[in-house]
């Protein structure tokens, strides 16, 4: 175990990558890192540079997910993945996804030349924020064999596809089905920023998270007639902008109707979007979540209902496009319960808490048992370049890992899967 001095030079040096990281952006002046930029490519050659120092092989698979193994030990076996996702949403601060990744490159360095009885897979997914393509996740999709034809054909603002954008990155669609994880992957660990103020007001470093809720994404495209801003009547309108601010306003109600229910409008679009024009289109994303399914499903078709209302009664038509139907997903309780003992040995109060905020582990939780670790966010904001991270929580969160580790590699919940090996 390291001793508390060279725990908290791992952690400088993880918040030291974030912020080298951050660097690698499509925005300079800000953070922004989307599905296969050109920053991606250096995100990719500076974190390989890191893990091959500490012994490991790097490889980008198909999707553009980075892939670090570390033998630990042993050149075959189960794997333990550890990871997050390297792109970030536009303006972004510089800890959320890359701080998961650089605490695993921390976990490696740390049991370089010790013995485990598993393999340490380093992950790196290329697009869990859906920014480019409007879908989330491809990258953790790709790795639960669950990336299809309808996802590959989606197109972005140029009107680029994923699969063309795969190729242009230099890799190979053809290859996806090798990137779809092996058998042998024996659980996965995602270190995140909580993005909330839950730990912050509980003043606790770390938690546990039980479960991830679910999440709808859906474009809607209010309908109606482009016109001249000064001759047309306001009853002869067809004002689409003006339906979906009326929509938005409902959507906003709605969510208040229900403590466990949050629901988001971030992205509106007026077509053709001139001062001196009426809307004759409007595109509006709904982003919106819940623990339970059902009250999130019946909340999303109330909605879709109410936009019909308000279009049919202005005149105008509406069109709906699915774009993500994300369950919600629990935790592995084997691996909770592991963390929770992790992180008693790191001397802090366990805690269990659901996350609010989508992750890589709610896909491969389909595949793999995955569990996550929370650290604290101070001031809870996230998505914004004043995200941040406590570099002693950031000590704790390694201090953790390295027990859970060394807990895994005794537990009964994986001894018979790695004796096999
Ligand atoms: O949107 C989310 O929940 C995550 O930050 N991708
Ligand atoms: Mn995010
Ligand atoms: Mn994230």
């Amino acid at each position: 175990m390291l001793t508390p001095t060279e725990i908290g030079k791992r952690a400088h040096e993880v918040m030291a990558r974030c912020r080298e990281l951050a660097a690698c952006t499509e925005t300079p002046g800000s953070i922004c890192r989307t599905f296969l930029s050109p920053p991606m490519r250096d995100c990719h050659r500076k974190i390989a540079t890191w893990i091959e120092a500490a012994g490991g092989k790097v490889t980008i698979d198909a999707v553009g997910n980075l892939r670090g193994l570390y033998p630990a030990g042993r050149n075959q076996g189960p794997r333990l993945l550890i990871g997050s996702h390297l792109d970030s949403v536009p303006n972004a601060g510089a800890y959320d996804g890359v701080l998961g990744v650089m605490i695993a490159v921390a976990l490696l360095e740390n049991f370089r030349g010790q013995d485990l009885p598993f393999v340490i897979e380093v992950l790196g997914f290329s697009e869990e924020e859906g920014v480019r393509f409007g879908a989330p996740f491809i990258g953790s999709l790709a790795l639960a064999g669950r990336l299809d034809d309808q996802l590959l054909s989606l197109r972005d603002a140029d009107g680029i596809s994923v699969r063309r954008a795969i190729e242009a990155f230099g890799l190979d669609p053809a290859a996806i089905p090798h990137a779809e994880l092996s058998t042998d992957a024996l659980a996965y660990l995602e270190f995140h920023i909580e993005q909330g103020p839950v730990l912050e007001s509980l003043n606790f470093p770390l938690a546990a998270v039980e479960a991830i809720v679910g999440q709808t994404r859906t474009e809607f495209v209010f309908r109606g007639q482009a016109s001249h801003a000064g001759t047309t009547p306001m009853h002869l309108r067809k004002d689409a902008l003006a339906a979906a601010a009326e929509w938005i306003g409902a959507v906003e109600h709605a969510a208040k109707s229900d403590p466990a229910l949050v629901a988001t409008v971030g992205k509106v679009e007026a077509i053709p979007g001139a001062a001196n024009v009426i809307a004759g289109e409007a595109r509006a994303t709904l982003d919106l979540r819940h623990k339970s399914d059902d009250i999130r499903q019946s909340t999303v078709h109330d909605l879709i209902q109410t936009a019909q209302h308000i279009a049919g009664r202005r005149g105008l038509g509406l069109q709906t496009r699915p774009l993500l139907e994300q369950p919600a997903v629990q935790m592995d309780s084997g691996l909770i319960r592991e963390i929770d003992a992790a992180i008693r040995s790191t001397g802090c109060q366990p805690h269990r808490m659901v996350s609010g905020a989508g992750h890589d582990a709610m896909i491969l939780a389909g595949k793999v048992p995955s569990a996550m670790i929370f650290l604290r966010t101070p001031a809870g904001i996230s998505h914004h370049p004043s995200e941040t991270v406590d570099v002693d929580d950031v000590a704790k969160a390694i201090e953790c890992g390295s027990h859970l580790l060394h807990r895994l590699a005794r537990s009964s919940q994986f001894r018979d899967r790695m004796s096999r090996a």
